[in-house]
């Protein structure tokens, strides 16, 4: 199946499970579908929370804004929900930022945000923002928490949301014998009990999966809760497991 009619199929049955938030980027060149999939679901654009990313190559106060209408338009809305740096890009972050404020200001964006800043990433942001970033999204799972751990508790300090990607570790760890085990005793998957892990720790969560079937299974995970015995132990199998980009070294 080509990769719009599977996105399209995908947004369309998680939106009648229930889910409500779309996490898409320019750079995943999918906007296009992302927007038609939720006009077809008849949902009201309201209910839908929309989150879209500006890629590397439009840092820059003008380039900035003209990323962000040309999402705008692919999606076809007359707003985003949360804009987002995509990644930390060298030299041109506060002007980058100066833009997205300005858009968020004009109410062309309900919010703005940043992904992949680490805590030195975030510092020197908080030092010249009007408009303090609502999310950083970053990879975040039991396996890279403590070495996020600084980066966390700046966020919680300064009150922006951690959003967890890649929150199944992109399925790598979702057959590791401790993780079974303790999904077992709660009769939850491994990827339920990443998910439930996430949420517990406050944090946001987006997992992806184009089978519906997992789709559906994702979104069970209101109904258990993780004891505080178990949290600790999730909470502590570091092994600076980063399935994607790398931002710790981004200067
Ligand atoms: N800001 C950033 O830089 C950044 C970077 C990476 C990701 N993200 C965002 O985060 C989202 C999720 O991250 P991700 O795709 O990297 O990783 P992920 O959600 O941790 O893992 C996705 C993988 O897990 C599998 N999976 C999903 N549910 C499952 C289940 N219940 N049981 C078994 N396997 C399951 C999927 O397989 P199938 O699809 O085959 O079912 C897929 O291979 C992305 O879609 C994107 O929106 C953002």
């Amino acid at each position: 199946m080509p990769a719009n009619q599977q996105t399209q199929k995908i947004i369309d049955n998680a939106l009648r499970h229930g889910y409500r938030h779309i996490d898409t980027a320019t750079i995943y060149h999918n906007e296009e579908t992302v927007g038609s999939a939720i006009r077809s679901s008849l949902i009201p654009r309201e209910q839908i929370f929309v989150t879209t990313k500006l890629w590397n190559s439009d840092h820059g106060y003008d380039h900035a804004i003209r990323a962000f209408n040309k999402s705008l338009e692919r999606l076809g809305f007359d707003y985003i929900d949360l804009y987002l740096i995509h990644w930390p890009v060298t030299g041109k972050r506060k002007e980058t930022w100066k833009a997205l404020e300005t858009l968020y200001k004009e109410g062309k964006c309900k919010a703005i945000g940043v992904s992949n800043y680490m805590h030195h990433h975030l510092e020197e942001l908080l030092g010249f923002a009007e408009v303090i970033p609502a999310v950083n999204q970053i990879e975040l799972h039991p396996y890279i928490f403590n070495s996020r751990i600084e980066t966390i508790d700046l966020c919680r300090a300064s009150g922006i949301l951690p959003v967890a990607y890649s929150p199944l570790t992109k399925g790598i760890k979702l057959r590791e014998p401790l993780l079974m085990k303790i999904a077992a005793k709660y009769e939850k998957t491994p990827a339920q009990l990443l998910i439930r892990w996430a949420l517990q720790q406050g944090f946001s969560a987006i997992p992806k999966s184009k089978t519906i079937a997992r789709v559906i299974e994702n979104m069970k995970v209101f109904d258990f809760k993780i004891s505080e015995t178990d949290m600790e132990v999730l909470n502590n199998m570091e092994e600076n497991l980063v399935t994607g980009w790398d931002p710790s070294d981004a200067l």
